[in-house]
Order: C-alpha cells, then structure tokens, then sequence
C-alpha cells in the first residue's frame, strides 16, 4: 500500500512529517495513515510539475498516447487490488469498486485516441491578406482537486486529457481516498508517465495546500469535482491568478416519469440513477416527479425495490449499497428526510440511519413530497427518494428547471418524441432518456448552470486541457 505523496517522481512525506488517518465508513476504524502534505509540498510539487511539462509536452502525441494506452491496461490488470483499496476506503460494493475501475482505466483508452487529434484549422482571412492557423498548445501545470465520490475514476477523468495534451498534474486527492489516487499514480507511473508529471499531495489543510498550489507561477489552470459551495471559493481565489477553470459541480437531478412509461423499466433506471455508487454520486436522481395517474404504482415499485437493497460492508457478498462517507453525511441525509416528512410527505420505506458501527441510512421512498420542500432542493448525496406527482407537464417541467443546478436529468417515457421534447426543455447539461445511467468516457460530462464549467470526455474533453493560438501568417 502506498501511503507517501508523490514529488517529482518521488515518495516522500510532508514536510512537517503529519499524517492523515484513513478511515474504513463501514466500521469507523482507521485502517491506514498517509503523508499529509503542506503549503510548502504543494509548492514543491508545482516546481517539480514546471520542470517536467515542458519536455513532456516535447513528447510525440503518438507516444503519449501509447503510454495512456499503458495506463489504460495497467489499470486494468489491477483491477481487483484497486477495487479492493476503494472498497476499504470508501465503502462502496466490490462489484461497484471493480466497476468504477473499469470506467477510471477507459478514460485513458479513450483519450489515448483523442491524444492524435488534438486538431488545430488554418483558413485565409476575409480580406485575403493573411492566414489564420489556430493550435492548440497544453496549457501547461495544472492543478485538481478531486472528490471522494470515485476515489479512481474523477482523478483519472481529469489526468488523462491533461496529460494527453502535454500537461503535467498536480493532485489533491480527498482526505477521506487518499490510499486509492496514490496507488493509482504508482501503477501510472509504473505504465510510463515519465516523473513529476503526475503529483499527488494529500493534506489536511485543504485551503492552505490550494492557496500556495494556485499562487506558484507556474500553475495555469485548475480542475475541481466536488461542491457547488466549495467551487464557489476556489474560483474566487482562481480570479486572482486569472486562471484557466474546469468545475464539476453539484446537481440536483429530477427523474421524470410520464404516465406511459415501462413502469417496471422505469423502476430500473430509477434505481441505477438514484443508487449506483451507494447513491453518492453528483448525478444521483433526487427529486422522482411521477404524472399524478401512475404516481402511486410507481412509488409502489420503487419502495419494494429499494426495500430490496442489501447494505452493509461493501466486501459482504450480496450488499448493493455500501456506508455514507462519515457521521455528517448521515445527519445532514436525516434532517433532510425529517424536514420533508414534517412538510406532509409519508414514508413508503426506510426512513432513518442504520445503528452503527459504521454509518449506514436504510433506502428510503418519502411519497407525496411537496415540490418546494427543502429536500427537493438540496443535493441529498445518499440514499432517498421524494417522489412527487404531477398533473400539469409544463408546470413539472418548471418545477424541474426550478433549481440553479443543471447537471442531470433523467426521462421515461414510451413516447421518443415526448422525450426528447421534454429533454430538449430541462436546463441540464445531461439527460438520460428511458437510462438511468449516462456517464461514459466518449460523451461531454458536465453541467448547465451553477453544475459547472467545461466538459469531460468525449471529443472536448481533452481541448479544456489546451490553450488556442493563432497566427495571423504571410507568405
Ligand atoms: C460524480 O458523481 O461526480 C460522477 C458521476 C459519474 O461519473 O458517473
């Protein structure tokens, strides 16, 4: 197990020699400890990163994307000790651990292919005097700062495009994952990534860590997943240095499901789109509007449904939804769900945290929810479900766009031109029609609103991590 940070291809501790104890969600015990870096080692690590970009960037695309191609399959190769340190320090189901591996390696594969068509145009100028070649250069040290939701996959999402482009990374991985991302930059480095273009610092003063990492000179952007609060300050302090931002945001997904949908599919996607990942995900349905005539067989199904769902230790055999991240999460997710059955909703299934140790909330269906209830706009992160009928489609559709974020959106419908009309009026940046799951390497992950800025995977994904010049030429 790796537990140092990572300089310039180096392990080492922090400077001041603290660490940060990992602890297993499923039983509360420390199950490690890793280096806990300070201002000074983000600092370090930045200079490390300058040193090595340049030459990086030096580098052929063929063979950068030769060497993603390598971490795609190293990835893979080790599947089952990354899922295992996921599952430890996250809690997550094993079999969505060996998942969530799969979809961290493919952003390599996937980018290994975007690498040889980072395309540049050149066009004559109007007035015919010129030419205007437009590239795109990498835009150089670039520092992200990752959530705990996927301790693999949201560092590779972003490291891959970067370092395609010619970047070098400097990573502040979540203190609760920290085991997984050092890991993880080891087997990288193992498949190629020449040193110091791939950092990762852990800390336990986050603000301070980000301060010095975005104060160096040599940082030009910054990649966050995470709290729509919590962006908010870190683009604050980015306008200072003008830098470059990429923001994966909050969400606050409305599920809708029309009176013609295939109920018991619906009930399907429901569940992926609401559980997958031990319903901690920033895509995670969280406000279910069912039309007001299927209302009740819906949440019907829904309940028994998520009355199914095994929790417990995510290495148990049989468990389906893993521990919440810590105690807060399971108070914040309570006072939700009391605040809601105080507004008049009912409790179909669930209800309530499970009795330690660990931190665990039963699966939960609140029916009858009012829409302007206070758990109908905030991001529950866990495992519940409001649902909400509805009567009137455009007022659903406001209901639904009745929120400042605009990440997911998810539509069940039989009728492919209801749906998409209905898709094409949500303020989000993803729709999942008749899917509960959308989230794939080859499409723009992003969100709408305050959800976010810029994009991740697919063809774009890779041009956020590129400056765009042009050269206005004659000859
Ligand atoms: C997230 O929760 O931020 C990512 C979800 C996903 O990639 O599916």
């Amino acid at each position: 197990m790796q537990t140092q940070m990572l300089i310039g291809g180096q392990w080492c501790d922090g400077a001041d020699g603290a660490r940060i104890p990992v602890l297993d969600p499923a039983s509360g015990e420390e199950i490690a400890s890793v280096a806990a870096g300070t201002a000074a080692d983000a600092t370090a690590a930045v200079d490390a990163a300058d040193r090595a970009q340049k030459s990086w960037a030096g580098v052929a695309p063929r063979e950068r994307a030769e060497i993603l191609r390598n971490c795609w399959q190293t990835l893979i190769a080790h599947t089952d000790e990354l899922a295992e340190l996921i599952t430890c320090e996250h809690g997550k189901p094993l079999a969505d651990a060996r998942g969530e591996i799969g979809y961290a390696a493919e952003f390599f594969r996937w980018n290994s292919e975007e690498t040889v068509r980072i395309h540049g145009s050149m066009s004559t100028a109007p007035s015919g005097a010129n030419k205007i070649i437009v590239r795109h250069p990498p835009v150089g040290v670039v520092v992200m700062v990752t959530p705990w939701n996927f301790p693999a996959a949201m560092i590779t999402r972003k490291v891959a495009p970067a370092l395609g482009a010619g970047n070098a990374v400097v990573i502040k991985p979540p203190q609760e994952t920290p085991l997984t991302a050092l890991r993880v930059a080891d087997l990288l480095q193992e498949a190629g990534v020449p040193d110091g273009v791939i950092n990762v610092v852990p800390t336990a003063d986050s603000g301070g860590w980000f301060d010095a990492a975005t104060e160096h000179r040599a940082t030009r952007m910054v990649s966050f997943t995470g709290s729509t609060e919590v962006g908010r300050v870190l683009l604050r302090r980015c306008a200072d240095r003008v830098l470059k931002v990429a923001m994966e945001l909050g969400g606050n997904a409305p599920f809708i499901v029309f009176n013609d949908a295939d109920l018991d599919a619906a009930v399907e996607g429901a569940m992926v789109a609401k559980m997958r990942h031990s319903a901690e995900t920033c895509t995670a349905a969280n406000r279910f509007f069912a039309e007001a005539d299927i209302a009740d067989a819906f949440t019907e199904k829904l309940a028994a449904a998520m009355g199914d769902v095994q929790v417990g230790n995510g290495f148990e055999p049989g468990v389906t939804c893993g521990p919440m991240i810590n105690p807060s999460a399971i108070e914040s997710i309570g006072s939700l769900v009391s605040a809601a059955v105080d507004g008049g909703a009912s409790v179909a299934v669930g209800g309530s945290a499970i009795d330690g140790p660990g931190y665990f909330f039963a699966p939960t269906v609140l029916s009858g929810v009012d829409p302007g209830a206070s758990i109908t706009r905030e991001e529950i992160f866990g495992p519940v479900a409001p649902v909400i009928p509805f009567a009137d489609h455009d007022a659903m559709v406001a209901h639904a766009n009745d929120t400042e974020m605009g990440l997911a959106a998810y539509v069940y419908t039989e009728d492919l031109a209801k749906g998409l009309r209905t898709a094409e009026r949500l303020e989000s940046g993803m729709v999942g029609l008749n899917r509960g799951a959308m989230s794939d390497p080859a499409a723009p992950f992003g969100g709408m609103k305050q959800s976010g800025l810029g994009r991740e995977g697919a063809s774009e994904g890779i041009y956020e991590f590129c400056e765009t010049q042009y050269i206005a030429a004659s000859w």
